[in-house]
């Protein structure tokens, strides 16, 4: 069984020095690949750039750009056909309309960036790539946790998406522990209580095991 899964933040460039980017550790996504491995998958990781060490055994793809992503994982699921596919990166949702090929130099006293919309890697599994085996989506939010996550989990045509409440310091981005809730196609969620990011990670590969293995038959 092969599985592949997006991790870390995503760099956005503005000249050849500088770039957009946000907190995302790469934690949660490099346990996942972690716990897929010790399942016993073929695990594919296409990651942002972070510092945790890939787990051994694993396919590292390293990327930079929301773009660069999106073509790695389009091109994996043409060559791959995962039968599990997990997105846990966190992609920059905007980046610089232009990138400037020097140094931006300092001028005046305010510098107005003029941003665009980068492609929507989770959202073009099922529209674009032609994506059929089970999708999982991560939820970032900081307000109206389950309603946002579900909108997300129909909108992307996903088969299960983990809410994660990122504006609380002690779980999410950037930190050791997370507290997730589980959000199902049928409305029905359910909360795993907070642990460490290995352990939820283990929880969540046996889960998605079972319920991809469910949607088969
Ligand atoms: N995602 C993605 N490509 C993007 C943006 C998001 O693949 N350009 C994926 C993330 O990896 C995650 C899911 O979509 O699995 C939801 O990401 P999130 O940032 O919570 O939601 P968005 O759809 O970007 O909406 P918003 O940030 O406005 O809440
Ligand atoms: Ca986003």
């Amino acid at each position: 069984m092969r599985i592949l899964i997006t991790a870390g933040p995503t760099r956005e460039a503005l000249d050849p020095v500088r770039f957009l980017s946000n907190r995302s550790s790469g934690k949660m996504g490099y346990a996942l690949a972690e716990a897929a491995k010790e399942e016993g998958y073929e695990v594919t990781l296409v990651s942002g750039p972070v510092t945790p060490i890939s787990p051994e055994g694993v396919n590292l793809v390293k990327v930079e750009s929301a773009q660069q992503m999106w073509e790695a994982v389009q091109s994996l699921c043409k060559s791959a056909a995962p039968d599990i596919a997990i997105h846990a990166a966190a992609v920059a949702d905007y980046r610089p309309k232009i990138v400037q090929s020097q140094k931006i130099k300092k001028r005046d006293e305010a510098l107005t960036l003029e941003l665009e919309r980068t492609p929507d890697v989770l959202g073009s599994m099922r529209t674009v790539f032609g994506y059929q085996g089970f999708l999982v989506g991560f939820a970032a939010e900081t307000e109206h946790l389950v309603e946002n996550a579900m909108t997300k989990l129909q909108r992307k045509s996903c088969d299960l998406v983990i809410a994660n409440d990122v504006s609380r310091a002690d779980t999410g981005f950037d930190s050791e522990e997370n507290e997730v809730i589980l959000c199902f196609p049928s409305g029905n969620t359910e909360p795993l209580p907070k642990q460490s990011k290995r352990s939820l990670a283990r929880e969540i590969i046996r889960r998605v095991a079972t319920l991809a293995a469910e949607k088969e038959h």
